[in-house]
């Protein structure tokens, strides 16, 4: 879908975003595995989470009519919207998932290969939950999960005792689920997908389990078990993880600040005040409001209530903030992982150059996101290169153009929100993948004031 956008028009009001998909991830998986009832609001309709609750259908015959019933739910609220364009979802506004689990124990042999879509987070932490489940899984994607490594995850869980097979490091992968023995893991790449795979799996292994990791990632998954009262013990960036069978979880999945983020900075752009309600505040994923703030822009948060261990509260940005170039290290980059395209946009309209270096994991992303960036702004009349590792975005303005997001949802975003502040109009292809994980962005966009049309 291409979208045309026409810059000039200031946004303003109140709005909220679709739940979190990576924590929706997270308390699915607890819900489908606890032993009791849960019952969760706030459970997204993107593209991802439904993949995640339909492989979860597969495996979990007791919880199977619950989420049948919610992805079922969604896509007739999403599919009768017509998705991104006009759905009017915003955070809590879809159906509430209702299962009642009979334990991880009660997992059954899927009948078919489960198809985790586009999702990374469903194919990764699946994974672990499978890797103690005794029977064959096969988990297959879409053409550009199948090209991201899946490595970095088998090996951990083979080290543990699953029989784990990738395709030349590549999905199809083949999960032969047994008896778990703790491990003692340090991952080379700093990946909450893959802490979490390992935590996950942990939590059904015989004796304990630690994963190290050299910098901080999001920390969704130790803040549910924490919240249910699972064995967990948190110290710095080491985790260790007991055996635990979960009662079931109450709550409504925040808004995803990630999503809030191409928001926010739409509102920076063309000089407006915004405010987004109900939207997840976890330090280990609103770091981006940190680089923002570094950039020159002044966003006001208050945190306003506690919900499964996340804090929930609201945003807002003032008016009138001059941006300047910044450099994000490897340092913070996994604390700003998705955050990466909506930040470059930024960084297109500042003052000065901005840097990204040792970002070499955006090249395994939903797409290589350092090409496509560099490649996407040039397109939308900017200047940015990237080279190894490293992307550099010369600030400066966009005059307009056109860009592509792909079939990657974060690089149509961010070029859709780059365009709002170009000299002149722009084209944006690929708007559809926003459904991936923000169904109603265009929708939202409009609704604050944007001037954007199909083309
Ligand atoms: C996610 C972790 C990140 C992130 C992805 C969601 C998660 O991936 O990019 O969108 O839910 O754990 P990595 O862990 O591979 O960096």
């Amino acid at each position: 879908m291409r979208v045309r956008v026409i810059p000039g028009a200031p946004l303003s009001g109140s709005i909220s975003v679709p739940g979190d998909k990576s924590i929706a991830h997270r308390w699915l998986i607890l819900a489908a595995t606890a032993r009791g009832r849960s019952r969760l609001a706030g459970l997204p309709p993107s593209l991802d989470v439904r993949s995640g609750a339909r492989c979860l259908a597969h495996v979990s015959l007791e919880a199977r009519p619950g989420l049948d019933a919610w992805t079922r739910g969604v896509a007739a609220e999403a599919e009768g919207h017509g998705f991104t364009w006009n759905i009017r979802s915003g955070h809590g506004a879809s159906p509430i998932l209702e299962v009642e689990g009979e334990g991880r124990d009660a997992l059954r042999a899927p009948e078919a290969s489960l198809d985790c879509g586009n999702a990374g987070t469903t194919m990764r932490l699946l994974a672990g939950v499978l890797a103690a489940a005794p029977f064959r899984s096969v988990l297959v994607g879409d053409e550009s999960l199948t090209r991201r490594p899946m490595e970095r995850v088998a090996e951990p869980l083979r080290a543990m005792g699953a029989g784990v097979r990738t395709t030349d490091g590549h999905a199809p992968l083949t999960v032969d689920g047994g008896n778990l023995t703790g491990i003692t893991f340090a991952p080379s790449v700093p990946s909450a997908q893959v802490k979490s795979a390992v935590l996950l799996a942990g939590l059904a292994a015989e004796g304990p389990t630690t994963v190290v990791e050299s910098a901080a990632t999001r920390d969704h998954t130790e803040r549910a078990i924490q919240a249910l009262g699972g064995p967990i013990d948190i110290d710095g960036t080491k985790t260790t993880i007991a055996r635990f069978q979960n009662g079931g979880l109450e709550g409504t999945v925040p808004g995803d600040v990630s999503s809030a983020a191409f928001l926010l900075a739409g509102a920076i752009l063309t000089s407006s005040a915004i405010e987004i309600t109900g939207v997840g505040l976890n330090p280990t994923r609103s770091h981006f409001l940190d680089v923002v703030e570094r950039m020159g822009a002044s966003i006001e948060r208050v945190t306003e209530e506690q919900v499964l261990g996340e804090p929930v509260g609201t945003l807002r940005v003032r008016t009138g903030s001059e941006l300047r170039g910044t450099t994000v290290d490897a340092r913070e980059l996994p604390l700003v992982i998705d955050e990466v395209p909506i930040l470059a946009a930024l960084a297109a309209h500042a003052r000065g150059e901005t840097w990204f270096v040792g970002a070499g994991e955006l090249r395994v992303k939903e797409s290589d996101r350092l090409r496509g960036l560099a490649v996407g702004l040039r397109g939308l009349g900017g200047h940015a290169g990237d080279e190894g590792n490293d992307l550099v975005v010369a600030g400066g303005g966009l005059p307009g153009g056109r860009a592509d997001g792909g079939t990657d949802h974060r690089l149509a975003m961010a070029f859709a929100i780059a365009a709002l502040a170009g000299e002149g109009p722009s084209e944006v292809d690929g708007m559809e993948a926003a459904d991936v994980s923000f169904p109603g962005f265009l929708a939202a966009l409009r609704r604050l004031g944007a001037d954007l049309e199909p083309a």
